[in-house]
């Protein structure tokens, strides 16, 4: 045990909440002992973070799905580690888990906050670490269960995404193909749509940097039979440019608006929404954590993908605990290509 008091925890705290995008005023770096587990408990070191657009919403003092991260709180952050010391039978020393870590070296939870932090082992023989993270983690069970539950795709159909190469875009896309749908991914620059299609699978993908009405263009040229299922990730205006081309009875996945979560202004809601009506269409969103007793068996589906080959992961890797903070800004600026992982430390 008293190995553990002479380790450090370094955190990343939030300092304000920030006006339009995030900058290092936002944060505070800090250090306290490592805490001993607790009673039934366990003391975890922390491998890798999730950085999630979610955290930007956190950041606010807003109601939302989950309370706000408060002034001088340890960010909040899922994330994958190991367990350094053990008080229960459930875990050993060594186990590999994904938890809700926080932007922290180490973290270590009594045995009633386990369920809160979503403390769950992952087995390394089924997916890498940083896979854990994407495909098999947080951001893959959200493009499973929107496209599955709510958007319920049907062969033949045309499924179209937003944030095709992030990480919930990369999931959608190729699950929908797997279903036997026509995929259409909107993606920023050559490089990101190049890889959609050529490394993915994906029918097409549409550049929206490549000029005022690329959009709209490229849904015309490549949806040519209309959208049955659009799976939006950025909000703003692709979201109008879709809903013009949506077909009767089409499903509207709102799983998030990347667009507009560092906005000064009111946020931009559809324009187009009388499509909605006109083609007896739906619109609905998403909340990942509604789906958590069902994790297991999307990741079971998805791990048998991933090792036919089905299925490829991509995470883009970023290192150390300190660059969170630029780390974390890379998403609203698209330089992350694929799941945007912050690598706290080694085994
Ligand atoms: N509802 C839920 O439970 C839930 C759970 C997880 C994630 N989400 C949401 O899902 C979306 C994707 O999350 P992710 O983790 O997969 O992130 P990600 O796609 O891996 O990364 C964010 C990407 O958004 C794109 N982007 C940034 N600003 C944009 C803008 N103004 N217009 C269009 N695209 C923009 C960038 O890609 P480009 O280079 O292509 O622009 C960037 O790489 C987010 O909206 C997130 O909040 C929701």
């Amino acid at each position: 045990m008293s190995t553990f008091a002479t380790l450090t925890n370094h955190q990343i705290r939030l300092a304000a909440r920030p006006v339009g995008t995030p900058t290092r005023a936002n944060w505070q770096s800090t250090t306290e002992p490592v805490a001993q587990p607790p009673e039934g408990g366990v003391l975890l070191k922390t491998l890798a973070l999730s950085l999630d657009p979610a955290m930007r919403g956190w950041m606010n003092d807003a109601k939302s799905y989950i309370p706000p991260v408060g002034i001088g709180e340890v960010m909040r952050a899922g994330g994958v580690g190991v367990v350094m010391a053990s008080n229960t039978p459930d875990y050993c020393v060594g186990d590999h888990v994904s938890a809700g870590f926080g932007v922290q070296e180490y973290l270590a939870l009594a045995p009633l906050d386990f369920k809160r932090s979503g403390l769950v082992k992952i087995d390394l023989n089924v997916g890498t670490l940083t896979q854990w993270l994407n495909v098999l983690g947080m951001p893959g069970m959200t493009g499973y269960f929107g496209l599955m539950d709510v958007g319920q795709p049907q062969a033949g159909e045309t499924v179209v995404v937003s944030g095709a190469a992030g990480a919930v875009g990369q999931t959608v896309g190729q699950l929908a193909k797997i279903k036997g749908c026509r995929v259409v991914g909107i993606a920023g620059g050559p490089a990101k749509c190049e890889w959609v299609v050529k490394e993915l699978g994906f029918d097409a993908c549409i550049d929206y940097k490549a000029g005022p009405g690329a959009v709209r263009a490229g849904l015309k040229e490549h949806c040519p039979k209309g959208v049955d299922i659009y799976f939006d990730n950025v909000g703003g205006e692709i979201l109008d440019d879709v809903l013009a081309r949506i077909n009767r009875k089409a499903r509207i996945i709102i799983c998030g608006a990347i667009s507009q979560y560092n906005t000064t202004t009111a946020v931009q809601g559809p324009k187009n929404y009388l499509s909605l009506l006109v083609n007896r269409a739906r619109m609905e969103g998403i909340v990942v954590f509604d789906y958590a007793d069902r994790y297991h068996l999307a990741v079971a589906e998805m791990a048998g993908y991933l090792k036919d080959g089905r299925m490829k992961s991509k995470e883009d890797v970023v290192q150390g605990l300190e660059t969170f903070p630029e780390a974390l800004v890379k998403l609203f600026t698209g330089e992350n290509f694929g799941k945007l992982v912050l690598q706290v430390a080694s085994e």
